[in-house]
């Protein structure tokens, strides 16, 4: 039996990255997937993807930072399926901005109305429609909401907000059979990495690249899918009693206080891809 077979679950920000790599999973296991993105296009061009493969899934536009575009998805929830049993707020924006007292005031606005807010507003208008029957709950963190980054204390700020949220809603919602996790990341090959220093073939973004390969344990960047996968299994009824957690999927960086070693190793050099 497929892992989600005859679950609805909604994606936010599913239109390319790590929700993209997601809905296709949740899809190959049976869940009816609804991409819900601000890039209505791209994100038919998932639900599409999907379709090619065999799975059932539509596309929904949404902004996640206005109350009234989350407000819409959830209606079309609500008359379209009735109950939702998985919600996976993904939908998240990062940029540098520079030292605190440099860092653009719109910026830190738009990063946490996005990234914070946005888990918010959703899980708020989602959930009446898991409280029949349970479900699960994942909220994006990131390892940079439990460590922090030069230049992005807004985006640092958001996800770390985000890792207690998440406490916060797994406690309000455990009675009512509703688990509530956070899925922090850590640097993976996506759309995201090009906004925040450029692209692999630009020098800034090749440079950014090479150095994280240097300093993660593995050796390279993550892939959308080994996101989506740990994204499954808090999803799926295989972590039944999970709740209230962050599952951090970094490639062992923050497991470490010194690199020791890793410093003077160039092994990166040969394995990463
Ligand atoms: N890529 C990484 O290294 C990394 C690391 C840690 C955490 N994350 C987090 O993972 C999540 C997915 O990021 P990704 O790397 O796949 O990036 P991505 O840019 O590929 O995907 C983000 C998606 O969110 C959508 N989106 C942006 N603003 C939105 C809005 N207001 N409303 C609805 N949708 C919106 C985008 O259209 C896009 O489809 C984000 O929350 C991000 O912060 C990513």
């Amino acid at each position: 039996m497929k892992r989600l077979e005859n679950k609805v679950a909604v994606i936010t920000g599913s239109a390319t990255g790590i929700g993209q790599a997601t809905a296709l999973v949740f899809a190959e296991q049976g869940a009816t997937v609804v991409c819900a993105d601000v890039d209505l296009e791209k994100a038919q061009a998932t639900v599409k993807q999907i379709e090619q493969a065999g799975g059932k899934a539509e596309a929904v536009h949404v902004d996640v930072s206005q109350v009234d575009s989350v407000k819409q998805l959830a209606d079309h929830l609500a008359s379209t399926y009735g109950t939702v049993d998985v919600l996976f707020n993904n939908a998240g924006i990062d940029q540098q901005g520079g030292k605190v007292h440099e860092y653009p005031i719109e910026l830190f606005d738009q990063i946490i109305a996005v990234d914070l807010r946005g888990t918010f507003l959703t899980s708020k208008f989602v959930i009446p429609l898991m409280l029949k029957n349970g479900g699960s709950i994942i909220n994006t963190s990131s390892m940079s909401g439990r460590a922090a980054d030069l230049n992005r204390s807004g985006y640092n700020a958001a996800k770390g907000g985000i890792a207690n949220f998440t406490r916060a809603m797994a406690i309000d919602y455990a009675r009512e059979g509703i688990r509530v996790n956070s899925l922090s990341p850590g640097t993976i090959e996506t759309p995201l990495i090009d906004t925040l220093v450029g692209g692999k073939e630009e020098e800034q973004g090749k440079q950014f690249r090479d150095a994280n390969a240097w300093i993660t344990p593995l050796g390279r960047l993550g892939k959308p899918r080994e996101m989506a996968t740990v994204a499954l299994f808090l999803a799926s009824d295989d972590s039944s009693y999970v709740t209230g957690e962050d599952i951090t999927a970094d490639g062992g960086i923050m497991a470490y206080t010194w690199p020791g070693e890793m410093l003077i190793d160039d092994k990166w050099k040969t394995d990463a891809e």
